[in-house]
């Protein structure tokens, strides 16, 4: 695996833990680091050995958002050219499950980082929010979009109209994380579910991404009959073929993500 800057890799196979690593900035997310991110998500992603992979952030951030730095100099020409949300589009084509570690702040593109993943943790001390309505834009990567999606209209419109912050608490009561723990089992926590959906059948891990990210895009009739082709086509499985019979015959399942 190439080396990062910005991210750190550890593998612990089944799981891979991915650490943003540009704490003196609050993790920042500049166009390098969010490059570097979308590299060692793909090479994960195609790598049979590692099935989940845990998203955290060094410091007192999982992420600040946007490098506002890096930002305050460019046009929309600039935009333009460098096309900034190509590489958020690479995140949201991963195949194995993401589980967010919100260990700090999560703010702007941070928490549209997080949203990005498929199961969010935060630390009590976490603090949530789309700020960006404060520097005279609104959320370019997903905010406007799947935070009302997850925690209902009215609270979003609140969120990113007056771009206050909420607590890790608040989040968890409006329903945008899975679960709230003391800062110093948050990690552990996530390596946990991690390895547990890692341990399930590769194949239908991906299918049941695919279907549940499909749902917040899809009308219902169209998304009923992309779950049914996925069903179907897991019946071509060898874990399929092996998770029944282990069933049936009361023993454990030996799956190998054929
Ligand atoms: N971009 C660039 N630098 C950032 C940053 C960001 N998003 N967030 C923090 N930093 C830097 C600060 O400039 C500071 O650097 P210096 O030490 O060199 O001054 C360092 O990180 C530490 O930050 P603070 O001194 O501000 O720390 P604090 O504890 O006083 O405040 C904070 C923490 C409330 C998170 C505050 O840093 C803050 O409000 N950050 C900006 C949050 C924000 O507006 N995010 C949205 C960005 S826009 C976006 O994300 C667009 C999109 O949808 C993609």
């Amino acid at each position: 695996m190439a080396e990062s800057r910005f991210v750190e890799v550890s593998r612990e196979e089944p799981i891979a833990v991915l650490t943003l690593n540009r704490p003196e900035v609050l993790n920042a997310l500049d166009f390098e680091l969010m490059t570097e991110l979308a590299d060692r998500l793909e090479e994960l992603d195609a790598d049979p050995a590692v099935g989940c992979a845990v998203l955290t952030g060094r410091g007192r951030a999982f992420a600040a958002g946007a490098d506002i730095g890096e930002m305050a100099g460019l046009g929309v020409v600039d935009l333009l050219d460098r096309q900034p949300f190509a590489v958020w589009r690479r995140i949201d084509r991963v195949r194995m499950p993401l589980v967010a570690a919100v260990n700090g702040y999560a703010l702007g593109g941070g928490l549209e980082l997080a949203m990005a993943c498929d199961i969010i943790l935060a630390a009590a001390s976490a603090r949530l929010g789309q700020p960006e309505i404060r520097l005279g834009i609104i959320p370019g990567a997903g905010g406007t979009q799947r935070l009302p999606r997850r925690i209902g209209r009215y609270r979003a419109s609140e969120w990113i109209l007056t771009g206050a912050r909420y607590t890790a608490q608040e989040a968890l009561e409006a329903g945008l994380v899975n679960r709230v723990l003391p800062d110093d089992q948050l990690l552990d926590a996530a390596r946990e579910l991690a390895r547990t959906i890692a341990s399930r059948p590769r194949q239908a891990v991906r299918a049941a991404k695919e279907a549940l990210r499909a749902s917040e895009r899809l009308p219902l009739g169209e998304g009923l009959r992309l779950e049914q082709h996925l069903f179907q086509a897991l019946f071509a499985t060898a874990d399929k073929e092996e998770g029944m019979r282990a069933f049936l015959e009361k023993r454990e399942p030996r799956f190998t993500g054929r």
